[in-house]
């Protein structure tokens, strides 16, 4: 299967679990962030869907803070009669002007560098994007009455929870260190998360909130510098796998397509509310992560490297990095019918075949 294929296939999985129902018939649909790994996922499902979800119009910015990748805009290019692609910075641009008298539907708000070794490089941007930009397209959706606004925040609100809040619930208060280098990331988020909520009761803009847990796969890209990124790319360069800690902390990860069915049904949920979006199993160590990119690297891809442990070259690449994260969904599968079935195991065989792939024509 090509790339192309896999992402055919990843797209209709998650249209036909995104229960949308005709929801965005003859919608405008503005994405914030839409040149990030999220971006590059909702980017092509609302372009190449568009004619069966209806959609009129989809309004994709980014400031490209991190490179303009080289697929916008070869599909801005391809789906010129509904994607509209703008150079923008949410936390500084003017969002009324750009837009001008036309209605937006819905808005997915993910402008915000979420590596965390780009957002301690760039502490004040990711505060900015998360504060402001949100702001900004709050009173936006306010002033327009836009049917479903979705803030990006993240499962690290919850910042280090005690073993027994593990698997962790959306009533979890956190608790998260606000001085270090991580804080302009989890803070922005849970500041976020205030001022969502605050526009949602004092001003009945229909915000709804998701916590993604650890997602990957098609549109991440390979120097994102995120674990499943880094294991990847030594997979395809036949490197050795590098643990860049003790190999013990845990995390559950989420493939795209099931994370982005949930996304899509929170967005169209269409009130305040908010929800953990990810994969309940396995939880997995970063060795065994490691060592299950191996195998499946060597069925996928003749990788023939090993795994080994390493020192991060960044001094802050552990500091306040949580022990486990792992999330209930009771919540988002009462409320919003939300269900993933990809295992990690079958998530990193698309996204390895995804990325060696990638290129080659369909
Ligand atoms: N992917 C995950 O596993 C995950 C986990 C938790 C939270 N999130 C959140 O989901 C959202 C999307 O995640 P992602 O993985 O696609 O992130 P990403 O870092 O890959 O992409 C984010 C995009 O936002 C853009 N951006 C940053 N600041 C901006 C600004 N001021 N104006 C316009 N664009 C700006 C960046 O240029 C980038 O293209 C983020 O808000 C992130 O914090 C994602």
């Amino acid at each position: 299967m090509t790339a192309s294929e896999i992402l055919n296939e990843d797209l209709k999985y998650t249209f036909d679990r995104c229960g949308c129902d005709g929801a965005f018939s003859e919608s405008t649909v503005l994405i914030t962030g839409c040149a990030g790994f999220l971006g590059f996922y909702f980017m092509h499902f609302f372009a190449r869907l568009a004619h069966r979800l209806g959609v009129r119009k989809i309004l994709g910015l980014d400031n490209f803070k991190l490179g303009r990748p080289a697929w916008i805009n070869e599909l801005a290019d391809a789906h010129d009669d509904v994607l509209e692609l703008t150079s923008f910075d949410v936390a500084a641009d003017d969002l009324a002007g750009l837009v001008g008298g036309r209605h937006v539907d819905y808005v997915l708000h993910m402008a915000s560098i979420a590596s965390p070794t780009f957002y301690r490089k760039y502490p004040l941007e990711t505060l900015d994007a998360n504060v402001w930009g949100l702001r900004r397209v709050l009173d936006h959706a306010c002033r327009q009455g836009a049917k479903g606004v979705l803030f990006f925040s993240s499962s690290e609100v919850y910042g280090s929870p005690p073993a027994d809040f593990v698997p962790t619930d959306e009533d979890f208060p956190g608790m998260v260190c606000a001085i270090g280098p991580r804080a302009c990331y989890d803070e922005a988020k849970r500041f976020g998360e205030t001022l969502c909520y605050v526009f949602a009761t004092r001003r009945a803009v229909p915000v709804t909130i998701v916590r993604p847990f650890n997602n990957y796969g098609p549109g991440m890209r390979l120097d994102d510098r995120r674990v499943p990124a880094d294991f990847a790319k030594a997979v395809l360069e036949n490197r050795d796998i590098e643990i860049l800690s003790d190999g013990t902390p845990t995390r559950t990860f989420c493939y795209v397509a099931d994370a982005a069915a949930g996304y899509l049904r929170a967005l169209t949920f269409g009130r305040f509310e908010c929800f953990n979006i990810g994969i309940e199993r396995p939880e997995i160590s970063m060795l065994d992560l490691a060592n299950l990119y191996a195998t499946i690297g060597r069925q996928v891809a003749g990788y023939s490297a090993k795994v080994r442990f390493a020192a991060p070259e960044e001094k802050d690449y552990l500091t306040h990095n949580p022990a486990r994260r792992c999330p209930k969904l009771d919540k988002a599968r009462k409320m919003l019918g939300y269900e993933p079935t990809i295992e990690v195991a079958e998530g990193v065989g698309r996204f390895l075949r995804f990325l060696q792939t990638q290129g080659r024509p369909s």
